[in-house]
């Protein structure tokens, strides 16, 4: 960022540094009637993709390039993305032409005017964490931060990417975060980008499942995401009409499970949906896991659940029973308009937060509000469900009054 003053601009010695920022500030004088600082925004994504990351990039990038709010502004604003992620700015070598061509580039208006109809993420992610323990890369990081003139970094990301941009910020380093995460588990914002639509493709997809179970009348279960959360779970099971909802909140016991389903037979319903999160239980037992092997941030890949809820169904019951992973496709597919919404609130909000000096927060919604909150008070924790509010556990489903 150019802090100095025009009198010690003046006082500069000609082909110095101090020298050529007197000329830009010049000419910014000349070109807006009064004196501009610039700061080159980095924004990143970080984590498991989303339908609705491009759409915050998008804002980003024009909200702090808009020429109209520019002319009111006492900072102008270059923005850049940054490919993968972390991984972007770990690996990039400033000093290399090819290198910043892969891992930076550029945005405008123009680039991303049409981004927000687009899922996934046109920048690029990666689970890189620079701060890991057993692979330290936050020299590296602090180091192509100042090489490439990066002012502000604006990380899109749910609690890992925002973890780094936290130990990022105790560095020194101006970060604004943005929650993004389909597990809607982010503690400081009752949203976060990619959860609404997800919660749309699981409902979609047990519409459509509904026909061939009611045909067979068998039993479906359905998997959904969420990690250590139920809220994918539980917002999917409740808007598609699940009969049964398992959560990682409230570990699950089986002979109950099949009683409920048996109270069934006999009755007009020829089958029953049951959707479960990939971190529920049984009482006693530990999470599912696909393998052993852990991310960067530590984490184990969850996975398997429905099978083992459909064996144990089928087995204790003799009803027929099958089961459905919905794994990825939770992230894929177009962003929801909640969710493009509000990709544009927080990418406005991130700008706004820049231009407020709000570093080291992150973007939040409360009771419909957009405002931020401190980085640190939303990493090292999860937002996980409130059984007594949002859960039923003796049918296994979500509440169905709303007097606690
Ligand atoms: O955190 C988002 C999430 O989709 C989780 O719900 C899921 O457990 C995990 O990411 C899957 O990660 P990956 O894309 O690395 O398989």
């Amino acid at each position: 960022m150019l802090k100095a003053s025009r009198k010690q601009m003046a006082r500069a010695r000609q082909g110095t540094e101090e020298y050529y920022q007197f000329i830009y500030l010049t000419s910014e004088f000349i070109n807006h009637g009064r004196l501009l600082m610039k700061m080159k925004i980095a924004v990143l994504t970080g984590g498991g993709d989303c339908p609705g990351l491009n759409g915050a990039v998008k804002w980003v990038t024009k909200s702090a390039t808009d020429q109209w709010l520019g002319s009111k502004r006492s900072m102008s604003f270059e923005v850049i993305g940054i490919t993968d992620g972390w991984r972007g700015l770990v690996d990039v070598d400033p000093d290399d032409p090819k290198s910043l061509a892969k891992y930076t580039r550029p945005l405008d208006e123009e680039i991303v005017r049409t981004w927000d109809r687009y899922g996934g993420t046109n920048l690029g992610t990666s689970r890189t964490n620079p701060f890991n323990p057993k692979n330290d890369r936050s020299e590296i990081l602090l180091d192509n931060i100042k090489k490439l003139g990066i002012d502000v970094v604006v990380a899109i990301g749910g609690e890992d990417t925002l973890g780094a941009a936290y130990s990022l910020h105790k560095l020194g380093i101006k970060t604004v975060g943005i929650p993004k995460t389909i597990d809607n588990d982010l503690v400081g914002t009752d949203y976060s980008i990619g959860f609404d639509t997800a919660v749309n493709v699981i409902t979609e997809e047990i519409d459509r499942l509904r026909t061939t179970a009611g045909s067979h009348s068998r039993i479906f279960v359905v998997e959904t995401m969420g990690r250590h959360a139920g809220w994918l779970a539980l917002h999917g099971g409740e808007c598609s009409g699940a009969y049964i909802i398992l959560i990682p909140e409230h570990p699950f016991n089986l002979d109950e499970i099949c009683t409920l389903l048996q109270e069934r037979k006999g009755r007009e319903i020829r089958y029953a949906i049951l959707v479960v999160s990939e971190g529920a239980k049984p009482v006693g037992q530990k999470e599912f896991i696909t393998s052993s092997k852990i991310d960067e941030f530590g984490h184990v890949a969850l996975g398997g659940i429905a099978k083992f809820v459909a064996d144990e169904i089928e087995g204790r019951t003799s009803l027929e029973t099958r089961h459905l992973i919905l794994s990825h496709l939770q992230r894929g597919g177009t962003p929801s308009a909640h969710d493009r919404l509000m990709a544009r609130w927080f990418g406005i909000a991130a700008v706004d937060m820049i231009i407020n000096e709000d570093f080291g927060r992150m973007a939040s919604l409360q009771r419909g509000e957009i405002t931020s909150v401190p980085l640190k008070e939303c990493i090292g924790k999860l937002k996980l469900v409130d059984t007594v509010k949002y859960y039923d556990k003796e049918r296994y489903n979500g509440r169905r009054s709303i007097i606690s």
